[in-house]
């Protein structure tokens, strides 16, 4: 402001002498500095362009080569194996083949191992009313008295079935329940024995004192919000099948399969043949109804069925635990293990769910798949102008005898399920098929009644 009077102040006065130039002359000139500072702030300003672009190109660059680098490491992931300690490469089927080609053995430390059960676990749940029974050899199943029976006694009877989640117990009247029970045998536990394992915790009793049994539920398990390729399904969402898990290897949808608690997975044996019994490349991704190939819990266990017979598809189930539990919570819980003798009718109306293929040659579908078919009997699946012979006693049959809706590849070790009693019970496990839904060739399924025994006792041994 100062300067600018000062200007005009003298304006007057040197219009006269022109050729004088004062020393105040410049001034002007510097206030027309101004119009020389452009250049300098044009330096600068592309001064910051360059270095914006820099850091762009650079971006640029760290992101062209983080994606070709994961693209490398997965492709590398998928041909080899890498042993850390003597920092090497080897052929990814040498993993898991039974000898040790890293030294130390790191190869052969993480893979598939096999479980054979010819012992009947002593602890099961009726199917009517989910009465608890114990065995003993020589005894037989007993059911078991509501004497003295506490909730701790019921945390523990739940435990032993592969459940620590929400143990619940009720008493049922003798009088009220089937009569193939009614007459015993019983047993009941004696005093101070919480957290003895269940059978061992009781003694013989022709009658129950307080005539009444107990009744048990151990998980919240089967229960979702609301109720409800797959060749001939439809769009499903997972709060509706939140038991549907998807097993990946290498960051590729391989299998299905069904939480049964927070950290076990059932889901069929052959989905790890060949290459694919090393641990650490696969992923079990929960709770998503697109599929999403990053991420997913990590395996720290996968026990297949020892008398699993890869030529016939015989005992074709496994076990998956999980490094750490999920969180159950509307999109990922448990399905329920069906109660023993759950005698299904032919007809009885299942549901199958997976991202298998759409059709026979299609591919792995985005989004995940349900479809209604129906239980196929034994004997009509078993006859010579279905399956024949193929069709075993732990092997059943759903869909329909004229084709059109059925599981295809990549439903693999996925959940048959069915709902009775306000629960949804897992009763088969996507097996195998001829094609998918054609004519009198319709899905195969293993049958979770018959691997029950198999199951507990995994789920109870495993450390
Ligand atoms: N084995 C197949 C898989 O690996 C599943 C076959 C089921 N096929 C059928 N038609 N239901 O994914």
């Amino acid at each position: 402001m100062t300067q600018q009077n000062q200007t005009f102040a003298l304006l007057p006065e040197d219009s006269s002498k022109p050729l004088n130039p004062r020393p105040a002359g410049p001034r002007p000139g510097q206030r027309r500095k101004p119009m020389k500072s452009p250049k300098p702030q044009r330096e600068k300003g592309s001064k910051r362009k360059t270095v914006l672009l820099t850091i762009l190109i650079v971006i640029v660059i760290a992101g062209i080569l983080c994606t070709a680098g994961y693209f490398i490491k997965r492709l590398i992931d998928s041909k080899y194996f890498f042993c850390k300690r003597s920092v090497r490469f080897i052929p990814i089927d040498k993993a898991c083949d039974g000898n040790n080609d890293c030294t130390g053995g790191e190869d052969e430390i993480t893979c598939v191992s096999e479980f054979k059960v010819n012992t009947t676990h002593p602890v099961r749940l009726t199917s009517v009313q989910r009465i608890l029974q114990v065995y003993s050899p020589g005894l037989g199943w007993r059911s078991v008295c509501s004497d003295d029976w506490t909730p701790q006694h019921a945390q523990t009877a739940c435990k032993q079935l592969g459940y620590t989640n929400k143990p619940y117990s009720t008493s049922v009247q003798v009088v009220n329940i089937m009569s193939s029970l009614k007459s015993g045998p019983f047993a009941a536990v004696r005093a101070g024995t919480a957290s003895t394992p269940t059978h061992q915790a009781t003694t013989d009793r022709n009658v129950c004192k307080s005539g009444s049994v107990v009744s048990l539920t151990c998980s919240d398990c089967g229960e979702v919000v609301t109720k409800g390729r797959i060749v001939g399904g439809t769009d499903a969402a997972i709060e509706n099948w939140p038991w549907q898990v998807s097993l990946q290897q290498g960051g590729q949808h391989t299998c299905g399969g069904a939480l049964v608690s927070d950290r076990w997975v059932v889901t069929a044996a052959h989905c790890f043949s060949g290459s694919k019994k090393e641990l650490s490349r696969w992923r079990v991704v929960s709770g998503q109804t697109y599929m999403k190939t990053l991420g997913g819990s990590y395996v720290d266990r996968v026990i297949l069925n020892g008398d699993y017979n890869p030529a016939r598809n015989d005992y074709d189930i496994a076990l998956i635990r999980l490094s750490s539990p999920i969180t159950v919570r509307e999109t990922s819980k448990p399905v329920c293990l069906p109660p023993n003798a759950l005698d299904l009718a032919s007809g009885a109306s299942m549901v199958v769910t997976g991202w298998g293929y759409q059709e026979e040659d299609g591919d792995v579908s985005p989004t995940l798949q349900k479809a209604h078919i129906p239980l196929i009997d034994r004997k009509t699946c078993s006859s010579p102008s279905v399956y024949g012979s193929s069709i075993t006693k732990k092997m059943l049959c759903a869909g329909y005898l004229e084709g059109g809706v059925d599981a295809c590849q990549g439903d693999s070790g996925g959940p048959l399920v069915h709902f009775s009693s306000s629960r949804w019970n897992l009763i088969g496990v996507v097996s195998w098929g001829v094609g998918c839904a054609r004519e009198n060739r319709p899905g195969v399924y293993c049958k979770v009644e018959e691997m029950l025994n198999w199951i507990n006792t995994v789920i109870e041994k495993t450390p």
